[in-house]
């Protein structure tokens, strides 16, 4: 049925847009990924909804000045990711996209955290063109401005295939053999936060034969020996494995690397990198599904 309307919440409702579909995608947007929400509205890809996420993002028309009120702060979310830049930073960015380039682009799906503006895919996609994402961000605030950012740059909204606001446990849990052709894994945490999303990733094989499992984990003194993390991967690991010896978190994250890459049948690491992030001391592992 052709629509009468023609401009609903910011969005034209030309083609097969209604006003109950735009609905159903603003209610939905933040806990679906892309891929669902467009299966749901009855789209046969991710693609038509860039549009309508570009439209939705757009500022209302302004209404007339009201008199000025007192200005008020708004607080950012904690956890919002503002730590781009650091001495070694650009380097661990451009290792990671050097084994990218050693994977093919045709029918790639590279399993990313971009935080909000993309500076590592972007930096991937400046080297060559063609490589797809899927994007996952847990913290929603910082998942909107991904989004915004997204729709307002077309070599991204070309590239990336599928976005979910949600942890990569989440986005995996149902996720077969080979789903992805690497996966970018720029945690920039503490590994015991993560361990066992990685021993997910690498026992189920979700990466293909060939591709690379990138990781950025930050030395995680700070849990070490911490009444508050006794029961932590890395407390565990000392008191169960170190007798008298000196241990600091670069060493217990190096080998809980190892420990898992070692445990997993078919994986090796072809390349560590120590560097530093603004504040803290830096790891990156780069870890291949190998295909031989
Ligand atoms: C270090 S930042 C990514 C930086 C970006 N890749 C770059 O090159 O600047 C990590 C982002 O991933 C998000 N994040 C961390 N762990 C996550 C997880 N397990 N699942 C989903 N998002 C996660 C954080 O909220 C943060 O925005």
């Amino acid at each position: 049925m052709k629509n009468n309307d023609t401009i609903y919440k910011n969005v034209p409702l030309t083609g097969i847009r209604t006003k109950e579909m735009i609905d159903i995608i603003i209610e939905k947007r933040n806990s679906m990924n892309a891929k669902e929400l467009a299966e749901l509205v009855g789209f046969d890809s991710f693609r038509p909804l860039v549009g309508i996420f570009r439209y939705l993002n757009k500022e209302t028309p302004k209404a007339p000045k009201a008199p000025k009120k007192p200005k008020f702060i708004i607080k950012t979310a904690k956890n919002t990711f503002k730590n781009y830049y650091g001495s070694g930073k650009d380097k661990a960015r451009d290792l990671i996209a050097e084994s990218i380039m050693l994977t093919k682009r045709q029918s790639s799906n590279i399993l990313t955290l971009p935080a909000d503006t993309w500076i590592m895919e972007k930096n991937i996609l400046k080297k060559k063109s063609g490589y797809k994402f899927t994007a996952v961000e847990r913290d929603k605030e910082t998942y909107l401005k991904m989004v915004k950012n997204m729709v307002d740059n077309p070599i991204l909204s070309e590239s990336v295939i599928d976005m979910a606001n949600k942890s990569i446990g989440e986005v995996i849990v149902n996720n077969g053999e080979d789903t992805y052709s690497s996966a970018i894994l720029d945690y920039c945490g503490f590994i015991d936060s993560f361990y066992q999303e990685i021993d997910d990733v690498m026992k189920r094989n979700l990466i293909k034969k060939g591709g690379y499992i990138t990781i950025t984990l930050a030395e995680n003194d700070r849990t070490l020996n911490n009444s508050n993390y006794t029961n932590s991967y890395s407390n565990t690991y000392i008191k169960n494995c170190c007798v008298d010896e000196e241990i600091n978190g670069a060493k217990v994250t190096n080998d809980l690397i190892n420990f898992l890459v070692y445990n997993n049948v078919g994986y090796k690491i072809v390349k560590k990198f120590k560097y530093r992030d603004k504040k803290v001391n830096m790891l990156l592992f780069i870890i291949k599904r190998i295909d031989e």
